[in-house]
């Protein structure tokens, strides 16, 4: 059984983590069983495994994050990795070096993964093909985020018991989300029914050659959904105002309790975070017994693991 599952691992896996379109099922169910057992490994009281003992990770992160860097520094430190941490804004890249520059001098302090985040999409396939170190994305601009998208579909799986002929609706600024685009692919490899539902102006205009199903009114998808992915409104990346005011945003497509209660069944509320309280979610909305929020964020950790242990079996 674990030399099957050993061979599974090797054939598997691909070098690096760069996007969930290059994944196959295969690949993910394979991650998910790794996370099935790392989350029983932190939930017992010594929550450290010695898997990544001789194993060298830089966390290189060029964009804020609170979640994902805290969960890859964790999940590093669970498996008993070396880690270091790099921040651009105290960095010498504001001195002018390059990415390539600075992922170069990183690696030849004997660093064998990296996991970045950058603001410019395909940063992370940039050094997959320029480097020699395994790649981990942990978010490229508006294009993937695959470990959220990961743990996103590991926790709609926990709770409804499956993935296969869900129905999943992503709410929001789709537009200039990475988070919508790998969630996307990875509910349509698990075999999941997709819809996106946001203001015309923040659904990017080649969205239904995805396979998505559109809607425009949040009450006629949320009647539809078994699960509802709630998205922030990513101020930060837009050069025009796309809707009039976030006020008028909340009015028309903030999910509340009373959109909720109107429903004839019970559905499920995941939200990657950070959260706008009040603005795309309210907090009777985010914080109710079917929302999985916190949850996602437990099960990151354990994708994590999942991830850099699979990744590392493939160093030489
Ligand atoms: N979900 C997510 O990527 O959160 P952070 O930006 O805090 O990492």
């Amino acid at each position: 059984m674990v030399n099957e599952y050993r061979s599974r691992m090797n054939q598997l896996i691909k070098n690096n983590l760069l996007g969930i379109k290059e994944l196959s099922l295969e690949e993910i169910e394979l991650i998910f069983e790794t996370a099935d057992n790392f989350k029983d490994v932190i939930n017992r009281p010594i929550k450290k495994v010695p898997s990544l003992r001789e194993v060298t990770i830089a966390n290189i992160f060029f964009e804020n994050s609170t979640r994902t860097q805290l969960s890859f520094e964790l999940a590093e430190k669970r498996l008993s990795a070396d880690v270091v941490n790099f921040s651009s804004s105290i960095s010498s890249v504001k001195k002018g070096e390059t990415l390539l520059d600075t992922v170069n001098n990183i690696l030849s302090m004997k660093v064998d993964m990296i996991v970045i985040r950058h603001s410019s999409p395909g940063a992370p396939h940039f050094l997959a093909k320029h480097v020699n170190s395994k790649i981990v994305n942990a978010g490229d601009g508006t294009h993937e985020h695959p470990t959220q998208a990961l743990l996103d579909t590991y926790s709609i799986r926990e709770r409804l018991g499956s993935i296969e002929g869900k129905k999943v609706v992503i709410v929001g600024d789709i537009l200039h989300s990475r988070v919508a685009l790998s969630n996307i692919f990875a509910l349509q490899k698990l075999g999941a029914e997709v819809m996106v539902c946001g203001p015309a102006t923040l659904l990017p205009k080649y969205i239904s050659a995805l396979g998505v199903k559109v809607e425009l009114d949040i009450r006629k998808a949320l009647n539809w959904c078994d699960a509802a992915n709630i998205l922030r409104i990513q101020l930060e990346r837009q050069r025009r105002s796309y809707f009039p005011s976030l006020r008028e945003y909340s009015l028309y497509y903030g999910v509340n309790k009373e959109m909720i209660n109107a429903l004839d069944k019970e559905i499920i509320i995941l939200h990657p975070g950070p959260i706008n309280r009040g603005v795309e979610i309210t907090s009777s909305v985010a914080d109710a017994d079917n929302a999985l929020i916190l949850d996602q964020v437990e099960n990151g950790v354990a994708i994590r693991m999942a991830v850099l242990y699979l990744l590392a079996s493939k160093l030489e």
